[in-house]
């Protein structure tokens, strides 16, 4: 049977999927779209790799399904900023180096993003908060933590830490 085509907003572009309704969002996203930002990690929502903005909201792409996102402004890695103009999240990531292997990297600027969103100005606890479900196998925690305060306009070191 032919799978029904669902209409999605991604990065301000509306796109047109034949895919199964309960097809999780980050499939369609990497490979239907070529979104490669989303990363996946565990699949069932509990690592923050495939972390996007669903209405500006920090979403686990791995466990949405598609169905669920007609209607709905969804925005990736790819759709934050442009290379000639970084968003000011992606700075910040860049700046203090935030990354090792990067794989974790998308899913932390992603969930700093939807923070930033509903709070422009967090403080360290607020931030340790948000990005507390966002996992790193690589240990680069305090660089992201910096990264998270220098795009709130905060430095770790200001913070007593
Ligand atoms: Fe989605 Fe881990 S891949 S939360």
């Amino acid at each position: 049977m032919t799978p029904p085509t669902i209409r999605l907003t991604v990065n301000g572009a509306t796109h047109e999927v034949d895919a199964a309704p309960d097809t999780p969002l980050l499939y369609v996203l990497r490979n239907d779209l070529a979104l490669n930002g989303p990363k996946y990690g565990c699949g069932l929502g509990e690592c923050g790799a495939c972390t996007v903005l669903i209405d500006g909201k920090a979403a686990r792409s791995c466990v949405i399904p598609i169905q669920g996102c007609v209607d709905r402004e969804i925005t990736t890695l790819e759709g934050l900023g442009s290379r000639a103009e970084l968003d000011a999240v992606q700075q910040a990531f860049i700046a203090e180096q935030a990354a090792q292997c990067g794989y974790c990297l998308s899913g932390m600027i992603m969930t700093t993003k939807a923070l930033l969103n509903i709070n422009p100005h967090p403080s360290l606890d607020e931030i340790r908060a948000a990005l507390r479900y966002n996992f790193c196998r690589c240990g680069a925690h305090i660089e992201v933590l910096r990264a998270a305060m220098r795009a709130a306009g905060h430095s770790l070191e200001a913070a007593g830490k």
